[in-house]
Protein backbone atom coordinates (compact mmCIF):
# COMPACT_ATOMS: atom_id res chain seq x y z
CA UNK A 1 0.00 0.00 0.00
CA UNK A 2 1.47 3.06 -0.75
CA UNK A 3 0.92 6.25 1.49
CA UNK A 4 0.02 9.72 0.17
CA UNK A 5 3.19 12.13 0.16
CA UNK A 6 2.22 16.03 1.00
CA UNK A 7 1.61 16.90 -2.58
CA UNK A 8 -0.96 14.78 -3.46
CA UNK A 9 -4.76 14.20 -2.37
CA UNK A 10 -4.70 11.52 0.18
CA UNK A 11 -7.31 8.66 -0.50
CA UNK A 12 -10.99 8.66 0.18
CA UNK A 13 -10.77 6.13 3.43
CA UNK A 14 -14.18 4.57 3.35
CA UNK A 15 -14.81 2.42 6.39
CA UNK A 16 -17.05 -0.79 6.24
CA UNK A 17 -17.44 -2.50 9.98
CA UNK A 18 -20.82 -4.47 10.11
CA UNK A 19 -23.53 -5.87 7.67
CA UNK A 20 -25.81 -3.05 6.79
CA UNK A 21 -22.76 -1.30 5.72
CA UNK A 22 -21.88 -3.26 2.64
CA UNK A 23 -24.90 -2.23 0.59
CA UNK A 24 -24.98 1.60 1.66
CA UNK A 25 -20.21 1.57 0.43
CA UNK A 26 -20.95 -1.03 -2.49
CA UNK A 27 -22.52 1.57 -4.52
CA UNK A 28 -20.27 4.53 -3.01
CA UNK A 29 -17.42 2.46 -3.72
CA UNK A 30 -18.27 2.10 -7.40
CA UNK A 31 -19.65 5.59 -7.79
CA UNK A 32 -16.18 7.35 -5.86
CA UNK A 33 -13.75 5.30 -8.49
CA UNK A 34 -16.10 6.60 -11.54
CA UNK A 35 -14.97 10.27 -10.67
CA UNK A 36 -11.54 11.05 -12.07
CA UNK A 37 -11.16 13.98 -9.92
CA UNK A 38 -12.24 12.54 -6.77
CA UNK A 39 -8.62 10.63 -5.15
CA UNK A 40 -8.47 6.75 -5.18
CA UNK A 41 -10.88 5.07 -2.27
CA UNK A 42 -8.95 2.73 -0.04
CA UNK A 43 -11.43 0.50 1.98
CA UNK A 44 -11.26 -0.02 5.58
CA UNK A 45 -13.03 -3.21 7.28
CA UNK A 46 -13.01 -2.93 11.36
CA UNK A 47 -13.50 -6.78 11.71
CA UNK A 48 -16.52 -5.86 13.69
CA UNK A 49 -18.56 -8.44 11.94
CA UNK A 50 -16.50 -11.33 11.58
CA UNK A 51 -18.37 -14.40 9.97
CA UNK A 52 -18.00 -15.62 6.61
CA UNK A 53 -22.04 -15.52 7.06
CA UNK A 54 -21.67 -11.97 7.96
CA UNK A 55 -18.92 -10.78 6.07
CA UNK A 56 -17.02 -12.05 2.92
CA UNK A 57 -20.27 -13.82 1.96
CA UNK A 58 -21.93 -10.58 1.26
CA UNK A 59 -18.92 -9.32 -0.27
CA UNK A 60 -19.21 -11.45 -2.70
CA UNK A 61 -22.66 -11.01 -3.70
CA UNK A 62 -22.44 -6.92 -3.81
CA UNK A 63 -18.69 -6.93 -5.98
CA UNK A 64 -17.07 -5.12 -2.99
CA UNK A 65 -13.58 -5.41 -3.25
CA UNK A 66 -11.72 -6.86 -0.83
CA UNK A 67 -10.69 -4.75 1.84
CA UNK A 68 -7.50 -2.94 1.42
CA UNK A 69 -6.95 -2.77 5.32
CA UNK A 70 -8.73 -5.04 7.69
CA UNK A 71 -8.32 -4.10 11.27
CA UNK A 72 -9.64 -8.01 12.57
CA UNK A 73 -11.07 -6.32 15.93
CA UNK A 74 -13.93 -9.40 16.38
CA UNK A 75 -16.39 -9.14 19.29
CA UNK A 76 -16.85 -7.18 22.46
CA UNK A 77 -18.55 -5.02 24.86
CA UNK A 78 -19.53 -1.75 23.04
CA UNK A 79 -16.23 -0.16 24.85
CA UNK A 80 -13.95 -2.81 23.69
CA UNK A 81 -14.88 -2.92 20.44
CA UNK A 82 -15.36 1.28 20.27
CA UNK A 83 -11.45 1.57 21.72
CA UNK A 84 -10.56 -0.71 20.08
CA UNK A 85 -11.25 0.22 16.65
CA UNK A 86 -10.06 3.51 17.20
CA UNK A 87 -6.87 2.28 18.60
CA UNK A 88 -6.28 0.43 15.11
CA UNK A 89 -7.66 2.89 12.87
CA UNK A 90 -5.44 6.00 14.21
CA UNK A 91 -1.92 4.57 12.44
CA UNK A 92 -4.10 3.85 9.05
CA UNK A 93 -5.36 7.82 9.42
CA UNK A 94 -1.49 8.58 9.97
CA UNK A 95 0.16 6.41 7.11
CA UNK A 96 -2.36 7.48 4.48
CA UNK A 97 -3.30 11.20 4.89
CA UNK A 98 -6.56 10.78 3.80
CA UNK A 99 -8.42 13.56 2.35
CA UNK A 100 -11.68 12.38 3.69
CA UNK A 101 -13.20 9.56 6.05
CA UNK A 102 -16.04 8.08 4.85
CA UNK A 103 -18.74 6.09 7.34
CA UNK A 104 -21.90 5.35 6.44
CA UNK A 105 -24.84 4.14 9.05
CA UNK A 106 -24.95 3.83 12.89
CA UNK A 107 -22.63 0.52 13.88
CA UNK A 108 -19.85 0.86 16.22
CA UNK A 109 -17.50 1.04 13.43
CA UNK A 110 -19.35 4.54 12.12
CA UNK A 111 -18.60 5.54 15.75
CA UNK A 112 -15.07 4.76 16.69
CA UNK A 113 -13.78 5.66 13.10
CA UNK A 114 -15.24 9.02 13.26
CA UNK A 115 -14.02 9.90 16.33
CA UNK A 116 -10.69 9.18 15.34
CA UNK A 117 -11.52 10.87 11.82
CA UNK A 118 -12.82 13.93 13.90
CA UNK A 119 -9.52 14.09 16.57
CA UNK A 120 -7.17 14.48 13.87
CA UNK A 121 -8.76 16.93 12.10
CA UNK A 122 -9.53 14.94 8.71
CA UNK A 123 -12.56 15.85 6.73
CA UNK A 124 -15.56 13.61 7.93
CA UNK A 125 -18.52 12.67 5.24
CA UNK A 126 -21.37 10.79 7.08
CA UNK A 127 -24.03 8.92 4.40
CA UNK A 128 -27.49 8.25 6.05
CA UNK A 129 -26.75 11.14 8.42
CA UNK A 130 -29.74 12.96 10.53
CA UNK A 131 -31.93 9.82 11.13
CA UNK A 132 -33.22 9.50 14.64
CA UNK A 133 -35.43 7.18 17.07
CA UNK A 134 -35.66 9.71 19.70
CA UNK A 135 -34.54 6.24 21.64
CA UNK A 136 -30.98 6.84 23.66
CA UNK A 137 -31.37 2.80 24.91
CA UNK A 138 -30.70 1.95 21.21
CA UNK A 139 -26.67 2.18 20.90
CA UNK A 140 -27.12 2.90 17.02
CA UNK A 141 -28.87 6.14 18.69
CA UNK A 142 -26.12 7.08 20.15
CA UNK A 143 -23.94 6.25 17.45
CA UNK A 144 -25.75 8.36 15.08
CA UNK A 145 -26.33 11.79 17.34
CA UNK A 146 -22.49 11.84 17.99
CA UNK A 147 -20.99 10.77 14.41
CA UNK A 148 -23.47 13.40 13.07
CA UNK A 149 -21.93 15.96 15.80
CA UNK A 150 -18.65 15.31 14.08
CA UNK A 151 -19.26 15.22 10.29
CA UNK A 152 -18.09 17.96 8.16
CA UNK A 153 -20.55 16.62 5.43
CA UNK A 154 -24.04 14.93 6.07
CA UNK A 155 -25.72 13.06 3.38
CA UNK A 156 -29.53 12.94 4.38
CA UNK A 157 -32.12 9.77 2.80
CA UNK A 158 -35.31 11.73 3.47
CA UNK A 159 -36.17 15.40 4.41
CA UNK A 160 -37.44 14.60 8.01
CA UNK A 161 -33.31 14.14 8.96
CA UNK A 162 -32.30 17.87 8.28
CA UNK A 163 -35.20 19.03 10.61
CA UNK A 164 -33.51 16.61 13.30
CA UNK A 165 -29.91 17.90 12.45
CA UNK A 166 -31.59 21.27 12.94
CA UNK A 167 -32.46 21.02 16.51
CA UNK A 168 -29.00 19.65 17.46
CA UNK A 169 -27.86 22.77 16.12
CA UNK A 170 -25.69 21.32 12.83
CA UNK A 171 -25.12 23.96 10.18
CA UNK A 172 -27.33 23.24 7.50
CA UNK A 173 -24.65 24.13 4.72
CA UNK A 174 -23.34 21.15 5.79
CA UNK A 175 -26.29 18.64 4.97
CA UNK A 176 -27.11 17.47 1.27
CA UNK A 177 -30.21 15.19 0.67
CA UNK A 178 -29.22 12.95 -1.68
CA UNK A 179 -31.60 9.68 -1.78
CA UNK A 180 -30.83 6.31 -0.09
CA UNK A 181 -28.01 4.16 -1.44
CA UNK A 182 -29.42 1.09 0.30
CA UNK A 183 -31.72 1.22 -2.61
CA UNK A 184 -29.12 2.06 -5.18
CA UNK A 185 -27.74 -1.64 -4.16
CA UNK A 186 -31.42 -2.88 -4.38
CA UNK A 187 -31.68 -1.54 -8.23
CA UNK A 188 -28.33 -2.92 -9.31
CA UNK A 189 -29.05 -6.58 -7.55
CA UNK A 190 -32.44 -7.11 -7.93
CA UNK A 191 -32.25 -8.47 -10.98
CA UNK A 192 -29.83 -11.29 -9.60
CA UNK A 193 -31.76 -12.49 -6.17
CA UNK A 194 -31.64 -16.20 -6.12
CA UNK A 195 -35.33 -17.50 -5.50
CA UNK A 196 -36.88 -18.53 -2.26
CA UNK A 197 -36.99 -22.20 -3.74
CA UNK A 198 -33.34 -22.14 -4.76
CA UNK A 199 -32.35 -20.18 -0.99
CA UNK A 200 -34.22 -23.65 0.51
CA UNK A 201 -32.76 -26.40 -1.97
CA UNK A 202 -29.14 -24.68 -1.05
CA UNK A 203 -30.10 -24.98 2.70
CA UNK A 204 -30.77 -28.49 2.07
CA UNK A 205 -34.53 -27.94 2.50
CA UNK A 206 -37.74 -28.94 1.21
CA UNK A 207 -39.37 -25.79 -1.13
CA UNK A 208 -42.57 -26.26 0.11
CA UNK A 209 -42.03 -23.84 3.16
CA UNK A 210 -42.53 -21.03 0.55
CA UNK A 211 -44.75 -22.86 -1.95
CA UNK A 212 -47.69 -22.75 -0.46
CA UNK A 213 -50.52 -21.51 -1.40
CA UNK A 214 -50.91 -19.07 1.20
CA UNK A 215 -47.72 -17.67 0.85
CA UNK A 216 -44.73 -17.17 3.24
CA UNK A 217 -43.25 -14.55 5.73
CA UNK A 218 -39.81 -13.96 6.14
CA UNK A 219 -38.65 -12.39 9.65
CA UNK A 220 -35.50 -11.05 11.09
CA UNK A 221 -34.66 -10.19 14.48
CA UNK A 222 -31.33 -8.74 16.42
CA UNK A 223 -31.92 -6.02 18.27
CA UNK A 224 -30.87 -5.56 22.00
CA UNK A 225 -33.88 -5.04 23.28
CA UNK A 226 -35.81 -7.50 21.89
CA UNK A 227 -33.29 -10.66 21.12
CA UNK A 228 -30.84 -9.91 24.90
CA UNK A 229 -33.82 -10.26 27.51
CA UNK A 230 -35.28 -13.52 28.12
CA UNK A 231 -38.55 -11.82 28.47
CA UNK A 232 -38.61 -10.20 25.75
CA UNK A 233 -37.28 -13.03 23.31
CA UNK A 234 -39.83 -15.26 24.93
CA UNK A 235 -42.20 -12.82 23.41
CA UNK A 236 -41.04 -12.02 20.13
CA UNK A 237 -40.96 -15.99 19.79
CA UNK A 238 -44.78 -15.99 20.82
CA UNK A 239 -45.41 -13.09 17.98
CA UNK A 240 -43.67 -15.25 15.65
CA UNK A 241 -45.38 -18.76 16.38
CA UNK A 242 -48.78 -16.24 16.03
CA UNK A 243 -47.98 -15.32 12.87
CA UNK A 244 -46.83 -19.01 11.63
CA UNK A 245 -50.04 -20.20 12.69
CA UNK A 246 -51.32 -18.67 9.29
CA UNK A 247 -48.53 -19.26 7.25
CA UNK A 248 -44.95 -20.73 7.34
CA UNK A 249 -42.52 -18.18 8.53
CA UNK A 250 -38.68 -18.34 7.08
CA UNK A 251 -36.37 -16.77 9.83
CA UNK A 252 -32.63 -16.14 8.96
CA UNK A 253 -31.27 -16.21 12.21
CA UNK A 254 -28.37 -13.53 13.48
CA UNK A 255 -26.15 -14.57 15.49
CA UNK A 256 -26.99 -12.71 18.30
CA UNK A 257 -30.81 -13.85 18.29
CA UNK A 258 -29.43 -17.66 17.62
CA UNK A 259 -26.88 -17.39 20.79
CA UNK A 260 -29.99 -16.25 23.50
CA UNK A 261 -32.34 -18.31 22.19
CA UNK A 262 -30.00 -21.11 23.25
CA UNK A 263 -28.80 -19.31 26.86
CA UNK A 264 -32.69 -18.74 27.60
CA UNK A 265 -33.37 -22.61 26.52
CA UNK A 266 -36.16 -21.60 23.72
CA UNK A 267 -35.94 -23.74 21.10
CA UNK A 268 -38.35 -25.54 22.08
CA UNK A 269 -41.01 -23.24 21.77
CA UNK A 270 -40.00 -22.74 18.22
CA UNK A 271 -42.82 -24.72 15.69
CA UNK A 272 -40.07 -26.19 13.45
CA UNK A 273 -43.14 -27.39 11.27
CA UNK A 274 -44.29 -23.76 10.48
CA UNK A 275 -40.56 -21.65 11.12
CA UNK A 276 -37.91 -22.29 9.35
CA UNK A 277 -34.25 -21.02 10.79
CA UNK A 278 -31.90 -20.84 8.24
CA UNK A 279 -28.12 -19.14 9.35
CA UNK A 280 -27.68 -15.52 8.11
CA UNK A 281 -28.57 -15.68 4.39
CA UNK A 282 -25.99 -13.72 1.30
CA UNK A 283 -27.95 -10.34 -0.24
CA UNK A 284 -29.34 -11.69 -2.97
CA UNK A 285 -31.03 -14.56 -1.01
CA UNK A 286 -32.38 -12.27 0.75
CA UNK A 287 -33.43 -10.00 -1.73
CA UNK A 288 -35.22 -12.86 -3.50
CA UNK A 289 -36.68 -13.78 0.44
CA UNK A 290 -38.19 -10.39 0.70
CA UNK A 291 -39.00 -9.17 -3.00
CA UNK A 292 -41.81 -12.85 -2.71
CA UNK A 293 -42.76 -12.74 0.85
CA UNK A 294 -46.21 -11.91 1.64
CA UNK A 295 -45.36 -9.57 4.44
CA UNK A 296 -41.81 -9.24 6.73
CA UNK A 297 -41.45 -9.00 9.64
CA UNK A 298 -38.26 -7.07 11.56
CA UNK A 299 -36.41 -4.68 13.49
CA UNK A 300 -33.58 -3.85 11.01
CA UNK A 301 -33.36 -0.22 10.10
CA UNK A 302 -32.45 -1.64 6.08
CA UNK A 303 -35.24 -4.19 6.02
CA UNK A 304 -37.44 -1.40 6.58
CA UNK A 305 -36.34 0.46 3.70
CA UNK A 306 -36.35 -2.35 1.38
CA UNK A 307 -39.59 -3.31 2.08
CA UNK A 308 -40.45 0.18 0.98
CA UNK A 309 -38.79 0.22 -2.26
CA UNK A 310 -40.09 -3.35 -2.90
CA UNK A 311 -43.93 -3.01 -2.12
CA UNK A 312 -43.95 -5.77 0.60
CA UNK A 313 -45.79 -5.63 3.84
CA UNK A 314 -43.37 -5.05 6.99
CA UNK A 315 -44.66 -5.04 10.80
CA UNK A 316 -41.59 -3.76 12.22
CA UNK A 317 -41.73 -5.32 15.68
CA UNK A 318 -40.80 -2.25 17.47
CA UNK A 319 -41.85 0.94 19.06
CA UNK A 320 -40.19 3.42 17.00
CA UNK A 321 -38.67 4.25 13.67
CA UNK A 322 -35.63 6.53 12.65
CA UNK A 323 -36.93 6.32 9.51
CA UNK A 324 -40.49 7.18 9.53
CA UNK A 325 -40.86 7.96 5.90
CA UNK A 326 -40.88 4.22 5.76
CA UNK A 327 -44.31 4.47 7.80
CA UNK A 328 -45.51 7.77 6.40
CA UNK A 329 -45.07 6.88 2.39
CA UNK A 330 -44.08 3.03 2.69
CA UNK A 331 -45.14 -0.01 3.87
CA UNK A 332 -43.99 0.00 7.35
CA UNK A 333 -46.35 -0.32 10.40
CA UNK A 334 -44.93 -0.41 13.81
CA UNK A 335 -46.05 -3.22 16.05
CA UNK A 336 -43.87 -3.81 19.15
CA UNK A 337 -44.03 -7.22 20.29
CA UNK A 338 -47.84 -7.77 20.64
CA UNK A 339 -49.14 -11.26 19.65
CA UNK A 340 -52.63 -9.56 18.95
CA UNK A 341 -51.38 -6.64 17.61
CA UNK A 342 -49.70 -8.47 15.11
CA UNK A 343 -52.07 -11.05 14.31
CA UNK A 344 -55.01 -8.15 13.61
CA UNK A 345 -52.05 -6.90 11.25
CA UNK A 346 -51.51 -9.96 9.47
CA UNK A 347 -55.34 -10.66 8.80
CA UNK A 348 -55.85 -6.80 7.59
CA UNK A 349 -52.82 -7.97 5.11
CA UNK A 350 -55.05 -11.18 3.87
CA UNK A 351 -57.77 -9.03 3.52
CA UNK A 352 -56.97 -6.19 1.73
CA UNK A 353 -53.35 -6.70 0.75
CA UNK A 354 -51.78 -4.12 3.01
CA UNK A 355 -50.63 -1.03 3.52
CA UNK A 356 -50.11 0.57 -0.36
CA UNK A 357 -46.88 2.29 -0.14
CA UNK A 358 -45.24 4.25 -2.63
CA UNK A 359 -41.58 4.17 -3.12
CA UNK A 360 -40.01 7.83 -1.36
CA UNK A 361 -38.44 10.81 -3.10
CA UNK A 362 -34.60 10.27 -4.69
CA UNK A 363 -34.63 6.57 -3.84
CA UNK A 364 -34.00 5.63 -7.37
CA UNK A 365 -31.17 3.92 -7.40
CA UNK A 366 -28.64 7.71 -8.31
CA UNK A 367 -27.72 8.22 -4.45
CA UNK A 368 -24.47 7.07 -5.04
CA UNK A 369 -23.70 9.30 -7.73
CA UNK A 370 -25.25 12.38 -5.93
CA UNK A 371 -22.75 11.92 -3.37
CA UNK A 372 -19.69 11.32 -5.39
CA UNK A 373 -20.67 14.68 -7.16
CA UNK A 374 -20.92 16.54 -3.97
CA UNK A 375 -17.80 14.95 -2.82
CA UNK A 376 -16.07 16.31 -5.81
CA UNK A 377 -17.19 19.52 -5.45
CA UNK A 378 -16.52 20.10 -1.43
CA UNK A 379 -12.76 18.44 -1.68
CA UNK A 380 -11.58 18.68 -4.99
CA UNK A 381 -10.35 22.55 -6.21
CA UNK A 382 -11.60 23.18 -9.60
CA UNK A 383 -9.25 23.00 -12.39
CA UNK A 384 -7.80 21.03 -14.78
CA UNK A 385 -8.34 17.35 -14.38
CA UNK A 386 -5.22 15.38 -13.41
CA UNK A 387 -5.97 12.08 -14.24
CA UNK A 388 -5.88 9.79 -11.25
CA UNK A 389 -3.43 7.26 -12.42
CA UNK A 390 -0.95 10.79 -12.81
CA UNK A 391 -1.51 11.81 -9.61
CA UNK A 392 -0.97 8.12 -7.94
CA UNK A 393 2.29 7.73 -10.04
C1 LIG B 1 -24.55 -4.65 14.78
C2 LIG B 1 -24.96 -3.19 14.82
C3 LIG B 1 -26.40 -3.05 14.37
C4 LIG B 1 -26.62 -3.71 13.03
C5 LIG B 1 -26.20 -5.17 13.13
C6 LIG B 1 -26.40 -5.95 11.85
C7 LIG B 1 -23.87 -1.81 16.54
C8 LIG B 1 -24.09 -1.12 17.83
N1 LIG B 1 -24.87 -2.65 16.16
O1 LIG B 1 -25.32 -5.33 15.75
O2 LIG B 1 -26.73 -1.68 14.26
O3 LIG B 1 -27.96 -3.61 12.64
O4 LIG B 1 -24.81 -5.19 13.49
O5 LIG B 1 -26.05 -7.27 12.01
O6 LIG B 1 -22.88 -1.63 15.93
N2 LIG B 1 -21.44 -12.10 15.94
C9 LIG B 1 -21.03 -13.25 15.34
N3 LIG B 1 -20.52 -13.18 14.09
C10 LIG B 1 -20.38 -11.99 13.42
C11 LIG B 1 -20.81 -10.82 14.05
C12 LIG B 1 -21.35 -10.88 15.31
O7 LIG B 1 -21.12 -14.33 15.91
O8 LIG B 1 -19.88 -11.98 12.30
C13 LIG B 1 -21.95 -12.14 17.30
C14 LIG B 1 -21.08 -11.30 18.21
O9 LIG B 1 -20.02 -12.02 18.73
C15 LIG B 1 -22.05 -10.88 19.27
C16 LIG B 1 -23.34 -10.79 18.51
O10 LIG B 1 -23.22 -11.56 17.33
O11 LIG B 1 -22.17 -11.85 20.26
C17 LIG B 1 -23.68 -9.37 18.17
O12 LIG B 1 -22.71 -8.78 17.31
P1 LIG B 1 -22.37 -7.20 17.34
O13 LIG B 1 -21.46 -6.84 16.26
O14 LIG B 1 -21.99 -6.84 18.73
O15 LIG B 1 -23.73 -6.48 17.13
P2 LIG B 1 -24.94 -6.81 16.21
O16 LIG B 1 -26.03 -7.29 17.08
O17 LIG B 1 -24.56 -7.64 15.02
Amino acid sequence: MSSASSDRPGPLLCVVGARPNYMKMAPLVRAFAARERLPRVVLVHTGQHYDVDMKQRLFADLSLPAPDIDLEVGPGTHAVQTAEIMRRFEPVIDREHPSCVIVVGDVNSTLACSLVASKKGVSLAHVEAGLRSYDRAMPEEINRVLTDQMADLLYTTERSAAANLAREGIDPGRIAFVGNVMIDSLATHLPHAVTPAETLRRAGVSDAFVSQPEGFAVATLHRPSNVDEHAALAECLAALTTVARRLPLVWPVHPRARSNIERYGLNGIIDSGRILLLPPQGYLEMLGLMQNARLVLTDSGGVQEETTALAVPCLTMRDNTERPITVDQGTNLLVGRDSARIAAAVEDIFATGGKRGRVPELWDGQAAGRIARHLESALVPAGPVIARQEAEA
